[in-house]
């Protein structure tokens, strides 16, 4: 990429101090997400690399949701919804992860997608990579393949990536 969508990222996160709670800065990304251009650049730019090699994509509830939607329509491509646990109403595969305090989980559906189906996983921030992680997972037992990971923020203190290794994975802005 030209980097445009880079800077669109950076020019548009609003920086909040002690949100949630003191002492934590939280990168919102709304602004990006509100405005045409930057959303259609960050769109393009997320799945870019992997134009031609995958089949679907992913999105992690809830803001994964608008960036797999919008990547889907621009690629003529299905997406394939990772869920919070009791959402769908078919049979179900899920993964736990850890939070700060306790665990959660993600789930999906595999009769959504046939076998061997090449998929793009996206959302907005990667932190601790918790998320991916259980996503990545997820996918694989369903019995597809997980041809990418791509967000549009890397936080890199958290070091995400070492809960996602072995993974092809693409950020448009490290803070
Ligand atoms: C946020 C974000 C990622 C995840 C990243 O989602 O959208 O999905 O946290 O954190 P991690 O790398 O430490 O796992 P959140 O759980 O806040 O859900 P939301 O999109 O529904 O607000």
């Amino acid at each position: 990429t030209d980097g445009t969508a880079a800077r669109l990222v950076a020019e548009n996160t609003a920086i909040i101090e002690d949100f949630p709670k003191p002492g934590i800065t939280f990168r919102d990304l709304t602004p990006v997400f509100a405005d045409g251009p930057s959303l259609r650049a960050v769109t393009d730019a997320l799945v870019e690399p992997f134009a031609g090699r995958i089949d679907a994509v992913a999105g992690v509830e809830a803001r994964g949701f608008l960036l797999a939607a919008a990547s889907a329509y621009a690629l003529d491509l299905g997406v394939l919804v990772i869920r919070k646990p009791g959402k769908l109403p078919r049979e179900v595969i899920s993964e736990s992860y850890d939070l700060e305090y306790g665990s959660t989980s993600l789930e999906v559906q595999p009769s959504d997608f046939p076998p061997g189906t090449r998929i793009l996983l996206l959302d907005d921030v990667l932190a601790t990579g918790g998320t991916l992680a259980a996503a990545s997972r997820l996918i694989e037992r369903a019995g597809w393949v997980v041809a990418g990971v791509s967000v549009v923020l890397e936080l890199e203190e958290l070091d995400g990536r070492a809960n996602l290794e072995g993974r092809d994975i693409r950020s448009l802005s490290v803070v």
